[in-house]
């Protein structure tokens, strides 16, 4: 591959040229082709080009949606983006099971995010500590006109400390502010409120009364934190063990509620089942937070430094049987919008909040919490019950004949003849071995 300069200056047609001609004579350069997943609409295409830097075409997801799930006594049908197979399945399937079980119960136990000026100080740490007691409020009205119009709406700055780290990194101080920031997940609005702050704390300093030698901070870096403990959501499900009925293979509802505490429990203490366990949680939760235009790579780290807290990677869900009652729940750090940034942007995450009857933030941090804990009963579900493979190699026969170039006509015939056996790859590719071969015989 050669290099290139000026790239991003290019047309999108001119870029696309550009990346085919360094694959020119080879039988697998497809490139010219993704012009195909262009919009029809100029104008549409435009939104989608203007999101990011180098944009060539649209990278299609499945957009689908669980019906059925009744959060808080409101019903909801939830859209998810996600290219997994058995994830909507499952999430369907783990809302209609607590449909008829009283639905999920979910509350949001705080809002607050967080963000950081990380500065190098020297002196005495007296003389910045009253320094900083001094200017704080000076600071907070200098911020006004970037916070004014948060603070109409109910947020704003609600802490504003500093913290000494010198102990663990010589000099390193740091500027903590504490922020609720509505229905907006508040990334644009925190990083333009902490540089702020990092421009009034030298000017303030450089015109104190501070020695000369302590007049001086470096600020190395002003940003919002992803690490949201404080902004957190609590999603369960529950009801009498007898309640559970009867699941595959006639297991009855104490053995399987014995079973579902024991995987729950595994997860708990073991690193490695916890990382998957986790991973079935964040099906269901990415999917609703991409669904929605928000950023699921922030909901992901947040996720696993939390369960990491206390020095153990754990699971985020936990199972608890009491007095014949199964319980089931979740904690989850989620900083979701539902107003600005890609939410008002992407048209699909507009029409998913709309199905979502325009949620508050809040609300879709419930919601979305809620799905991460019917993804995880239903993928539980299936491993102490018949296993994983059985549902998800059914959802994944249809990739499997688009892989092996299955026509409908084979497709509909492959679902019948493998609704009661197991399918694996080389079983399809000998169905539809078997198919082409007696078609050639008639
Ligand atoms: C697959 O995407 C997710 C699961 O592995 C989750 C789990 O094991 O709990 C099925």
């Amino acid at each position: 591959m050669k290099t290139v300069s000026g790239f991003s200056k290019m047309s999108k047609s001119a870029k696309i040229e550009w990346l085919a001609s360094q694959f020119e004579g080879k039988t697998t350069n497809g490139i010219l082709d993704i012009k195909r997943f262009w919009n029809g609409d100029e104008n549409e295409q435009k939104r989608f080009d203007e999101f990011a830097e180098n944009t060539l075409t649209n990278y299609y997801l499945p957009f689908g949606v669980a019906p059925n799930f009744l959060i808080n006594g409101k019903n909801y049908t939830v859209p998810m983006v996600i290219e997994e197979s058995s994830v909507v399945a499952a999430a369907s399937l783990g809302a209609k099971f607590w449909l008829e079980r009283g639905g999920f119960k979910s509350k949001v136990l705080s809002t607050r995010k967080v963000g950081q000026v990380h500065f190098l100080w020297q002196g005495e740490k007296r003389n910045l500590a009253r320094f900083f007691e001094k200017v704080r409020p000076t600071i907070i009205e200098a911020l006004t006109p970037l916070t004014e119009n948060m603070k109409k709406r109910g947020g704003g700055i609600s802490a504003f400390t500093l913290v000494d780290r010198t102990e663990e990194l010589e000099n390193y101080w740091q500027l903590k502010m504490e922020f609720e920031t509505c229905d907006a997940m508040g990334a644009n609005f925190i990083n333009s409120v902490l540089e702020e702050t990092a421009r009034q704390f030298q000017s303030e300093m450089a015109l104190s009364d501070l020695s000369e030698s302590e007049k001086f901070s470096e600020i190395i870096m002003c940003i919002l934190s992803n690490f949201t403990p404080d902004c957190s959501v609590e999603v369960s499900v529950e009801c009498p063990i007898e309640d559970l009925g009867e699941f595959s293979g006639g297991m009855d509802a104490r053995t399987f509620a014995r079973r579902f505490k024991a995987a729950v429990d595994i997860a708990t203490i073991d690193k490695s089942r916890a990382v998957t366990h986790n991973k079935g949680i964040m099906n269901g939760v990415d999917a609703v937070v991409l669904a929605t235009g928000n950023d699921f790579r922030a909901t992901e780290a947040c996720a696993h430094a939390f369960a990491s807290e206390g020095g153990q990677y754990k699971s985020l869900s936990s199972c608890k049987i009491t007095n014949d009652t199964f319980h089931f729940s979740l904690r989850l750090p989620l900083a979701l919008g539902t107003v600005g940034g890609l939410t008002n942007l992407h048209p699909l995450a507009k029409i998913s909040l709309e199905i979502l009857n325009n949620p508050s933030a809040e609300e879709l941090m419930q919601i979305a919490g809620a799905v991460g804990l019917a993804q995880n009963f239903g993928a539980v579900r299936s491993l102490v019950t018949t296993g994983i493979q059985k549902g998800h190699m059914k959802l994944h026969l249809l990739n499997i004949l688009t892989q092996l170039g299955a026509d409908n006509k084979q497709k509909e015939e492959a679902q019948d003849y493998f609704s009661d056996k197991v399918v694996s790859y080389s079983a399809v590719r000998q169905l539809l071995q078997s198919q082409n071969s007696s078609m050639l015989q008639d």
